[in-house]
Formats: C-alpha cells, sequence, structure tokens
C-alpha cells in the first residue's frame, strides 16, 4: 500500500479538469483505493508535495513499426509513404528487427508518460506477433493490430487477401486479456479490398472488434479513392463495406463533407485526431468545431512515424497551435490524451481518470523549482510540458520508468 502526498488534475469534460490540492492518493496493487484530503489522512505518507499528477496518457494513433523513422521529412502523405515508410516497414518481417524496434517503442511510451496505446505494427504477422510477445513480457498495455494491404502496395508487402483475414482472426483470438487486446487494421481504402474491408467489417460486427483505419488525410489520397472505388465519399466507402461502427477509430479525418458527417455521427464511430502529423505532412487543418458541434467522438494520437514524437503533452499543444480560430483549453487538452481516448476504447471504469477504484495508471510530474503548485499549473504542464519532468509512471501501479 502507498500513500502519495501530493496535487492532481482529473480529466472530467472538455470542460472541466477538476485541481485536488494536497491530496493522498492511496494505491493498493494495481488500484487506486482512495483519494482524500490531507487533512484526513493518518498515519505514514510519501512527499510528492511538489509534485502534480495526472492519468497515465493514452495514445489514440501510433505506428509502432515507423517508430525510427520520426523526423525522416517528405512533405505528403503519398511520396512519403512510397519512399519513406513501405521501405522501413518492410523491415518488420524479420522478427529479431520486430522484436528490437517493439522493446525500443514501449519504452519510449512509458518514458512519455503513455501507458495505454493502441498501435498499428506492418503487414506481416511476425511484426504484429512480436509486438504481443514484447508488450507480455513487459507488462504494456495496448491494442495492437497487424497492417493489412492486399492492394496497390509493394512487391515483398502486398499480403493476400486470404493471408490478411487469416492471421488477423487467429491473432484477435489469441491474444485477448487484462492489459492486451487486437484491433482490426485495414490501413486505408486504396490498399485494401472490397472484399478485404467487407469481410474484416463482418467479422468485427459479429464478434464486437474494434477496427483503426486512416480517412480522409490528403487530397490526392482521396482523389485516388473516388478512382478506384467511384462512391460518393471515401467515408461511404467504408460505410458500404460495413467498417463503420462504435468500436472503429479512424484516423485524420480532415476534409469531410457534411453528409460524411453525418454517417460517422450515426455509425458511433470515433476519430483519432493526429494534429501534428497533419501539419508535418500538410494534410490540413482539423475541422475540430464541426465535428464537436456533431457530438462526434474524438481523442489524439501520436501518428509516430509522421508524428514526430511520442510525448502526448506535445500534441495536446499541438492540438491547440493547429486550430487556426478555435482556442482548445488546457481541461480540453488533458481530456483528449486521457478520458476522452478512455471512453472511445470503453475503458473508462478502468483508466483515463483519478478516482478510487480505478487502475493506478498515473503520471507524476515535479512542477520546475520555485513555480506555484494552483489551477493555472494544468496549463502550464500543457504549454511547457519540456519544463516538467516526470518522476515516476505507473502502470497498475507499477513504477516504469528506469532508475537512474
Ligand atoms: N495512410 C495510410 N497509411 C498511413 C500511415 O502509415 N501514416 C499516415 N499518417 N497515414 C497513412
Ligand atoms: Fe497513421
Amino acid at each position: 500500500m502507498r500513500h502519495i502526498r501530493t496535487n492532481a488534475f482529473n480529466p472530467v469534460s472538455p470542460e472541466q479538469a477538476d485541481f485536488l490540492q494536497d491530496i493522498i492518493i492511496s494505491i493498493d496493487d494495481e488500484l487506486i483505493v482512495a483519494i482524500k484530503s490531507f487533512s484526513a489522512h493518518q498515519g505514514a505518507w510519501e512527499d510528492y508535495r511538489d509534485c502534480i499528477v495526472t492519468p497515465g496518457f493514452i495514445d489514440l494513433h501510433v505506428h509502432l513499426s515507423q517508430y525510427r523513422i520520426r523526423g525522416i521529412y517528405y512533405p505528403a502523405l503519398l511520396p512519403w509513404l512510397e519512399h519513406t515508410v513501405f521501405p522501413e516497414e518492410a523491415k518488420s518481417r524479420n522478427p529479431d528487427f520486430a522484436r528490437h524496434i517493439s522493446e525500443d517503442f514501449y519504452r519510449a511510451l512509458w518514458r512519455n508518460g503513455t501507458t495505454y496505446s493502441v498501435i498499428y505494427t506492418a503487414p506481416y504477422r511476425e511484426a504484429a506477433e512480436m509486438a504481443f510477445i514484447m508488450a507480455q513480457e513487459m507488462g504494456v498495455q495496448a491494442r495492437i493490430g497487424m497492417t493489412l494491404m492486399d492492394m496497390n502496395s509493394p512487391d515483398g508487402m502486398q499480403q493476400s487477401t486470404d493471408y490478411a483475414l487469416r492471421n488477423s482472426i487467429e491473432l484477435n483470438e489469441l491474444y485477448q486479456n487484462q492489459m492486451l487486446g487486437y484491433i482490426f487494421t485495414p490501413r486505408f481504402a486504396p490498399t485494401c479490398s472490397e472484399i478485404l474491408m467487407r469481410e474484416i467489417g463482418t467479422y468485427a460486427k459479429r464478434n464486437r472488434s474494434f477496427i483503426q483505419t486512416h480517412l480522409s488525410e490528403n487530397p490526392d489520397e482521396i482523389r485516388w479513392v473516388k478512382e478506384l472505388f467511384g462512391k460518393s465519399s471515401y467515408t461511404q466507402v467504408y460505410q458500404d463495406v460495413g467498417l463503420l461502427s462504435p468500436r472503429t477509430i479512424l484516423g485524420h479525418a480532415i476534409h469531410l463533407s457534411d453528409a460524411e458527417l453525418a454517417l460517422l455521427k450515426d455509425s458511433a464511430s470515433a476519430i483519432a485526431h493526429c494534429p501534428d502529423s497533419n501539419f508535418y505532412l500538410k494534410s490540413g487543418e482539423y475541422p475540430l468545431s464541426r465535428i464537436a458541434q456533431q457530438g462526434i467522438a474524438f481523442g489524439l494520437g501520436s501518428d509516430v512515424g509522421a508524428g514526430t514524437t511520442l510525448n502526448m503533452l506535445y500534441h495536446a499543444k499541438q492540438m491547440n497551435y493547429r486550430q487556426s480560430k478555435h482556442p482548445v483549453l488546457p481541461a480540453e487538452m488533458l481530456y483528449r490524451i486521457t478520458r476522452a481516448n478512455a471512453m472511445i476504447l470503453g475503458l473508462d471504469h478502468r483508466i483515463g481518470g483519478l478516482k478510487e477504484g480505478l487502475q493506478a495508471d498515473l503520471n507524476i510530474f515535479q512542477v520546475p523549482s520555485g513555480f506555484d503548485i494552483e489551477e493555472h499549473s494544468l496549463s502550464q504542464l500543457c504549454f511547457m510540458s519540456e519544463d516538467f519532468q516526470l518522476k515516476e509512471v505507473l502502470v497498475k501501479g507499477k513504477n516504469k520508468l528506469p532508475a537512474y
């Protein structure tokens, strides 16, 4: 049992983060068992009075197999995929390579305070399975998918439809436990046949499985989808093959008509907004106000490797900076990297908040020396996170940071 004397911010809604000043967080094994005012505490305690605590961060969209190509620049999606991404993902067919990159990636997630993530790997069973094996060995929490591409893909990467389906379903059956789950991962419409997407949609509906893909990121990509499928919109392609559902997470979703927003809303699909990536690749500005107005669920993803870092506070800051008019406030910045993502994953009864009975997935940040710890500390954490030192990152009560 630990009793941590500290201060904290608990995300409640896009409008509200509760500031908890001078409290005791009591942790028993994996769970938060009590949060109360210090004045009501009796007995021993650990001194973290110069710190603030947040829930562990959740990354809703990240490509493990692209971890080492961050920052290798190509100024548009399709040439970047061809020249940088595909040759890198091809390396993860080698189990030894896949093991090392998985290990490096998981350690880097923890160093940045990410305690749950939703992961794309590469178009090889070896890559996805090694990501699961290492996650199991290291105690990582994630949903992980084998990236699927059965058309318009380079030699040596293009899967047969049968390979894509069979291995996805096998991995889905093999890896389901308290820490890990599968997510069906058709890469995006340009590299996925209608049959593949339809079969995934049918299986996922029957088994209530999660699905992730990319949607309407870039104008050239959207034109290509129009040529290939001839539908009224990109979103309509996914709707018609049955990929939209309350357990579907769509990366980007930048260039959308009102009719497309209605399809997302009616299907209760969710969006992974990736602001850093959207401006790195010059994809465009996320229509945050329109999406919020529609009541479509969305959270934040790093989209590493088009995103340059796994640091979710950096992405929260980018969410603010990459809106030219709409000012995103600190309460929403915290919410979108914690509770919003937990709700999209159906895990808000376990993670994404600070409450008795939730998992002890916590970040403990040391506030810069001499700074006050007040309501405004959340704003400072969001906008100048570089100056806050992560002292502990707890996953189910266990500190995942290396001892220095
Ligand atoms: N669209 C299809 N594949 C990818 C990818 O790997 N990254 C991004 N940002 N967009 C994609
Ligand atoms: Fe992506």
